[in-house]
């Protein structure tokens, strides 16, 4: 289909779109892209969005997910810039993030300029668990930042992975998700392959992963 400007505004106005904005994380989640496809590619391909290139991106869609595949979205030194010139203009803005390395300062700026949207954050088990998947994690802290970002308004989602070393925690986990107004999503997994260094995360109860 081959759409002049003005029509591919209209066909995109409302259209929600995921984005990739960078090519960084400190995390090493094994079953990540990071660590599978892209095992023996360092440095991983991409760079940080420019402000230029987010600016056109907000001109044709309303709702955008900052999830990707091989970054996490804190990494890209523009993203409060980005923050902002999204609630200007009206845009709704989810971001799925695990990586826990920014400060509590940098957290406070993110949540207090943000406008319409939602935050969702990967947790897999109690948060003192977490970085046995969400490989240097500091899963207590991000808790805090969790429920920071849900005391300020924000609708917060707590993403928990099911994982043989998690499976038994999970109403323990969604109690305190629903103490502090935040979202409990209990995701299954299929990626636990046949290598010894996967299967040993892959749930015993059959019920909380996906065959493939
Ligand atoms: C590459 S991550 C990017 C966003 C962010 N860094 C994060 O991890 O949430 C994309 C998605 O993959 C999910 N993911 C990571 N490990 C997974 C696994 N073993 N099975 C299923 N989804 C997984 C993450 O939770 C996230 O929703
Ligand atoms: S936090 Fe997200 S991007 Fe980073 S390694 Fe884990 S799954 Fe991949």
């Amino acid at each position: 289909m081959s759409l002049n400007n003005e029509k591919s505004e209209a066909f995109f106005a409302g259209q929600r779109i995921n984005l990739d904005i960078g090519f960084r994380c400190t995390l090493e989640c094994p079953g990540c892209s990071r660590q599978r496809a892209f095992k023996d590619i360092r440095p991983i391909p991409g760079h940080d969005m420019t402000v230029d290139e987010f600016r056109k991106i907000i001109g044709h869609f309303s709702r955008i997910t900052m999830c990707g595949q091989i970054s996490d979205p804190i990494f890209n030194p523009n993203l409060l810039q980005f923050i902002k010139m999204s609630k200007e203009a009206n845009v709704t803005l989810g971001i799925h993030s695990a990586a826990s390395q920014k400060s509590m300062k940098w957290y406070e700026e993110a949540f207090d300029s943000f406008g319409e949207g939602y935050w969702t954050f990967g947790i897999d088990g109690l948060p003192k668990d977490s970085h046995k998947y969400r490989i240097n994690q500091d899963g207590v802290k991000l808790f805090e930042v969790a429920k920071l970002c849900s005391a300020k308004g924000i609708k917060t989602n707590w993403q928990f992975i099911v994982f043989r070393y998690n499976e038994n925690d999970i109403e323990e986990a969604r109690q305190m998700a629903s103490d502090h107004n935040i979202s409990f999503e209990l995701m299954k997994s299929s990626r636990f392959g046949t290598a010894e260094d996967q299967l040993k995360y892959k749930p015993v109860n059959p019920e909380y992963y996906i065959s493939r």
